[in-house]
């Protein structure tokens, strides 16, 4: 099972174990952060997922879609490293991947 690291609001960090094939979204939700609202469900639809993704990872990463860039264009805290974690799946080619929560919109 691979591990991620997990960096609350407030910067703590945790890491958690994922049956590979979670998403990031759901590794997150299931290990009692409740800062992450994943409000969707995981459909892509509402940005409350939003996580920051350890650069050194980008390129292991799947692509971005249209519809989750414009939903990250709807948060004031974008960054380069900015993605929606429903979107992202857990393999282990992502194991030891460090996640940050974006603050909330
Ligand atoms: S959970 Fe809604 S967009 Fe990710």
């Amino acid at each position: 099972m691979p591990k991620i690291v997990v960096i609350n609001r407030a910067g703590e960090e945790q890491t958690v174990e994922v049956d590979a094939g979670l998403s990031v979204m759901e590794a997150i939700r299931d290990n009692g952060f409740d800062e992450l609202l994943a409000l969707c469900g995981g459909c892509c639809s509402c940005a409350t997922c939003h996580v920051f993704i350890d650069p050194e990872f980008a390129d292991k990463l799947p692509a971005m879609s249209e519809d989750e860039n414009d939903l990250l264009d709807s948060s004031d805290y974008r960054n380069e490293t900015s993605r929606l974690s429903c979107q992202v799946q857990v393999t282990s080619a992502l194991e030891g991947l460090r996640v940050t929560i974006a603050p909330e919109d």
